[in-house]
């Protein structure tokens, strides 16, 4: 099931967050979020398998993070998650913004599923990979 990110669910988060970026504590401190930035997890038998995070800006929302544990990927779980952030936000929301390495191809997969588009380059921005900044319109 997918819930908001609670309290007891903090160093988990952590835990797969550093998956994606070791820092990944140090730089996004979910445990003093901002107003305007939600958590949701994915649990099974209340373990957390997999989380998204977002910020979101009057009309615009950034995805700025999503991860699903090593051993639970390609079941459906960034769906789920990524169905229940949209789902959840605010009629105001017209687009959604993210930046992705051009080689990761899960995440690539999983942004085309929901129609996201690339919108621009950003050469050497993850080392010498380039990134795609894509955009879904709601
Ligand atoms: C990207 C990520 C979140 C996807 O999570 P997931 O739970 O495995 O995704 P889903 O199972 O919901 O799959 C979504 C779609 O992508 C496809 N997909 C995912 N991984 C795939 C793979 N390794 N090979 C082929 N297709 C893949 C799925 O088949 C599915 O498409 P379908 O429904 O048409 O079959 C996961 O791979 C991950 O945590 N990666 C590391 C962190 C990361 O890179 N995050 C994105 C940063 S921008």
């Amino acid at each position: 099931m997918v819930d908001s990110l609670h309290f007891e669910d903090i160093s988990r988060v952590n835990e797969l967050g550093s998956i994606l970026n070791s820092k990944f504590e140090k730089l996004f401190h979910i445990d003093s979020l901002n107003n305007n930035e939600k958590i949701y997890v994915y649990k099974e038998d209340n373990k957390v398998y997999g989380f998204i995070h977002i910020s979101i800006n009057y009309e615009v929302v950034d995805l700025l993070n999503i991860v699903v544990d090593k051993a639970k990927r390609k079941q459906n779980i960034a769906t789920l998650l990524m169905d229940y952030m949209i789902g959840d936000l605010p009629k105001t929301v017209i687009r959604i913004l993210l930046e992705v390495d051009e080689n990761n191809v899960e995440a690539l997969k999983l942004y085309n599923k929901f129609n996201f588009q690339v919108i621009s380059e950003r050469n050497n921005y993850y080392g010498s990979n380039n990134a795609y900044v894509m955009e879904k319109r709601l």
